[in-house]
């Protein structure tokens, strides 16, 4: 299933994406892009996946956007073709999304694993938007995620100053979810995928659109959407299975209908 920059392959209900351009970290280009977006959209309608996982290798997540490819562009090659448009569909993908980096995750390495539900980092992982180094500035949601996950005043000081974020600065402000010894990074990932995969399919997917709603969404028109989730989650045979479970003092077997 390996693509031109992607490996790709499913463990345990977990569809697994590695990104595959070591010689240059990892920096992601245009057609890895498409890659990583068509391989989640796949993994999203594939029944037997539950949950979809992202890594780089040792040595990088991903080191940015390819600076290489970068470089021919002109005000009009990027307005006609909108390369960052399709990250979006990276937002609709309605299965849990984990991000496992080792080493740097910058400028589009760190948009694509801002772009996941949850992140689990090596210790010594190195975060941060150099663009502004570069003369440009994050074009792939960094604004907007960082702020979103610091609020405005640190991410403007993150993004003004492009210094690197360790990932201990990145847990302490709520950035990331976890850090683990480098050597851990792919195992401890697994294990909170498989945790996630265990769980009701379809409560997941509900939870995801709701909790989504609180950042897009005014506070009534979020509580409408989780309200609604709620309901809805009463016409599954996993709001049976879970109540029954409990009831019968077993634990419950999700079957995602
Ligand atoms: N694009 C293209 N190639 C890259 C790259 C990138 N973003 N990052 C690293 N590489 C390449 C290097 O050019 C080098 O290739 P060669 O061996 O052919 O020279 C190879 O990867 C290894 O990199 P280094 O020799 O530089 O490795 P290092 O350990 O000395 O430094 C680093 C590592 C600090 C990450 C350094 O490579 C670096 O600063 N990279 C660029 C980081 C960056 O500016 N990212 C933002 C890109 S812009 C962006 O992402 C815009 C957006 O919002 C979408």
């Amino acid at each position: 299933m390996n693509k031109e920059h992607i490996n790709v392959w499913e463990e345990d209900r977990i569809g697994i994406i590695q990104l595959n351009r070591p010689k240059a970290l990892n920096a992601i280009n245009r057609k890895m892009v498409d890659e990583i977006v068509d391989q989640m959209q796949a993994f999203d309608q594939e029944d037997q996946i539950r949950v979809i996982l992202i890594k780089g290798d040792n040595r990088a997540f991903a080191a940015g956007a390819d600076i290489e490819e970068m470089m021919e562009e002109t005000p009009l090659s990027l307005e006609l073709l909108d390369p960052f448009a399709v990250w979006d569909k990276i937002s609709l993908i309605k299965k849990p999304t984990i991000a496992a980096v080792n080493g740097f995750a910058l400028g589009g390495g760190f948009e694509l694993a801002l772009h996941c539900d949850l992140i689990i980092a090596a210790e010594d992982a190195t975060f941060g938007f150099p663009e502004i180094k570069l003369g440009v500035m994050p074009g792939a949601g960094g604004t907007q995620f960082l702020t979103k996950a610091m609020g405005r005043r640190k991410a403007l000081e993150w993004i003004w100053l492009g210094e690197p974020m360790s990932a201990r600065e990145a847990l302490h402000y709520g950035v990331i979810n976890r850090i683990v010894a480098p050597e851990l990074v792919d195992e401890e990932a697994i294990r909170l995928a498989r945790q996630l995969s265990n769980q009701a399919p379809i409560s997941l997917r509900l939870i995801k659109e709701a909790v989504q709603a609180a950042e897009d969404q005014s506070l009534l028109e979020g509580k409408k959407i989780e309200r609604k989730n709620f309901y809805v989650a009463f016409a599954s045979e996993d709001q049976n299975e879970g109540m029954r479970a409990f009831k019968e003092k077993r634990p419950p077997h999700f079957k995602g209908v």
